[in-house]
């Protein structure tokens, strides 16, 4: 069966380079927590009320990410990584929001080649793991373009885009 190649490296997937990448994941987590810990305190503004509470919601939900993150790379035999990618920040609401946003996006590309890769080794347990997340994810990146007034990026890659199903 012909299959679309996303990443370079997906032919050549061993349980050593899932292991670094699911640390690359969990170094995203830890970046989450922090941005959502931050943001969703100093979002001010009435406007921006419901989504400020909508990020306290987020950050634990990443903490329960990294949590699950680190349980499988203990599995795999190596060590969780403990550095975050490096947090944005900025006075201005919209420009939080789209930092947030553009992670989510970057997150979801991961995830969805970590599926992938996952079912490659026979990891399927894993893959059902990581898609639970990802379903998070999704509503992330939803509850962050509402917020912005936008439309869901598009960060399928592939030949179907996903459509925006607005929630109002
Ligand atoms: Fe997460
Ligand atoms: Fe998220």
């Amino acid at each position: 069966m012909a299959k679309s190649k996303s990443a370079a490296n997906e032919d050549e997937i061993s349980r050593d380079r899932l292991a670094e990448l699911l640390n690359e994941d969990l170094s995203r987590e830890y970046q989450a927590i922090i941005a959502y810990v931050v943001y969703s305190q100093v979002l001010s503004g009435a406007q921006y009320m419901d989504i400020a509470a909508q990020l306290e919601i987020h950050a634990k939900q990443e903490l329960d990410h990294a949590l699950i993150l680190s349980r499988q790379i203990d599995y795999l035999g190596k060590m969780p990584a403990v550095t975050p990618k490096p947090v944005r920040t900025s006075k201005n609401p919209e420009d939080m929001l789209r930092y947030d946003l553009d992670n989510e996006n970057e997150t979801i590309r991961n995830y969805r080649d970590r599926i992938r890769q996952c079912e490659t080794l026979g990891e399927y347990a894993m893959a059902e793991q990581i898609r639970q997340i990802l379903m998070q994810e999704q509503d992330h990146q939803i509850d962050l373009a509402t917020a912005l007034g936008i439309e869901v990026p598009d960060v399928s890659g592939g030949p179907k885009g996903r459509t925006l199903r607005k929630r109002r």
